[in-house]
């Protein structure tokens, strides 16, 4: 094809209106009334109409328009004009297809499919509406993400992957063999950020974390993306502010720049917008009162379920912060609370409509002594939290972190069921295909 006619994007035929242009992409739909042929061309930037009309092009050009299936790929020439009437303001009239490569049988059409078959399809599955606006949105978080972080002074340390530290518990940790030692894959970059934190003030790592679930719910992957900034010289309080000025942050940022994908996935915006500081926050005591108002079945000392997260949320229009949970709940790592040593200066930011918590974290323990007998009590070998114990022999100071699930996070902001598709290929306890 000629190499004169610009070759663009479909995200930017609105700068040239009235030019001709080349866009290359697959078949998305198209539908035909004889005479004229409405071909659906997307190439990940955008979808739009192509009209291929009989009477105005070359009888090849409509007959390969005619022979043209789902998720063909293609490339198409002809004029930007405006059309007032489709999402993107603008229609190609053709003038010439060249066809690359014609799909046969392509396997997931328009009608509904069970989501096993679409989970078995995840690769061919990405290039439908509703995946590209999810996973559009998460671009847009990530960036957020590190936008935020980078522009209040953290450095982005990032955490090993391959780790001799359990850091949230024995019973979910994924091992390996390692040289012919056992390795855990990391189910929390915590500790090393507590290394970043002490040598640079503001340090936060981002990454994938891996943990052996052994429910199925629709909240838990066993391998998702975690953000865990970690701050020196901060309490449970200044970290509940900056996870809160966090959040803000990011939602905001999606509400700026995602209209687009938001309205494809339907979701109420006006939920989104009530994200506004200040949070409530909630004495871990208090929850418990309410949710046994609410006729929870739930005692002081247990930890919330799904449901007990829900109905607690529920209260609210926003996103809430419950503090200062039992220490027998929680870590190793996190801080007695001095007024009460049978609460930990911990905290869960929970997302509001039922979505539960996205953000765990808190004050960390700094006493050597401390944080030695819990290790025991733990029975956590105590030779791999050696290295651990140094932030506590060398300069120990209070500090605190937290860390935020982003496909968690990704589920609420879209407003979807279930977090599995918020994450290009997806790992659950029956999943490890594609
Ligand atoms: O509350 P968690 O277990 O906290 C930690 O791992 C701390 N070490 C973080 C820190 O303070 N640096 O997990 C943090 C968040 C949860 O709030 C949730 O959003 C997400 O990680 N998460 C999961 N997301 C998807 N699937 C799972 N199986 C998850 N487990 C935790």
């Amino acid at each position: 094809m000629s190499t004169s006619i610009p070759n663009i994007a479909i995200r930017e035929v609105s700068d040239f209106e009235g030019q001709v242009v080349q866009l290359q992409g697959w078949i998305y739909n198209s539908r035909s009334s004889g005479k004229i042929q409405f071909l659906q061309l997307r190439d990940g930037s955008a979808i739009i109409q192509c009209v291929n009309v009989k009477a105005e092009v070359d009888p090849e050009v409509f007959e390969t328009g005619a022979s043209l299936t789902q998720e063909s790929s293609v490339r198409i020439i002809g004029e930007v004009r405006k059309d007032d009437r489709s999402p993107l303001g603008f229609e190609l009239g053709v003038q010439g297809i060249e066809l690359l490569h014609l799909a046969k049988d392509y396997p997931i059409s328009p009608k509904e499919h069970g989501v096993a078959f679409l989970h078995d399809h995840r690769h061919l599955w990405l290039r439908s509406k509703r995946q590209h606006a999810i996973l559009s949105i998460r671009n847009e978080l990530i960036f957020a993400i590190r936008d935020y972080f980078y522009t209040q002074g953290f450095i982005n340390l990032d955490a090993p992957i391959f780790t001799p530290n359990a850091c949230e518990g024995t019973t979910t940790l994924f091992q390996t063999d390692y040289y012919g030692q056992p390795a855990f894959l990391t189910q929390s970059g915590q500790l090393y950020m507590e290394a970043g934190a002490l040598a640079f003030g503001k340090a936060y790592c981002f990454g994938p974390t891996f943990r052996a679930e052994k429910s199925k719910t629709r909240r838990h992957l066993t391998e998702f993306w975690m953000v865990e900034p970690e701050l020196a010289f901060a309490d449970l309080e200044q970290d509940m502010n900056l996870a809160e000025d966090f959040l803000v942050s990011i939602v905001s940022r999606v509400l700026d720049r995602c209209q687009e994908h938001l309205k494809v996935l339907e979701r109420d915006t006006s939920k989104l917008e009530m994200v506004q500081k200040p949070f409530p926050r909630v004495h871990y005591n208090d929850a418990i009162k309410v949710l046994k108002d609410l006729g929870q079945d739930i005692e002081w000392g247990g930890d919330f379920g799904a449901e007990d997260e829900t109905k607690l949320t529920q209260q609210y229009d926003r996103p809430i912060i419950v503090h200062r949970f039992p220490s027998a709940i929680k870590a190793f790592y996190m801080r007695e609370d001095p007024t009460d040593p049978k609460l930990s200066l911990s905290m869960d930011v929970l997302g509001p409509e039922g979505y539960g918590e996205i953000i765990g974290g808190g004050e960390r323990e700094t006493s050597l002594e401390v944080l030695e007998k819990k290790i025991e009590h733990d029975q956590l070998p105590k030779e791999a939290f050696q290295w651990y114990l140094d932030l506590r022999r060398y300069g120990s100071v209070p500090h605190a972190g937290f860390g935020l699930g982003l496909e968690r996070a990704i589920t609420w902001i879209c407003g979807l069921h279930h977090v599995r598709e918020t994450i290009p290929f997806p790992r659950m306890m029956e999943r490890l295909t594609p």
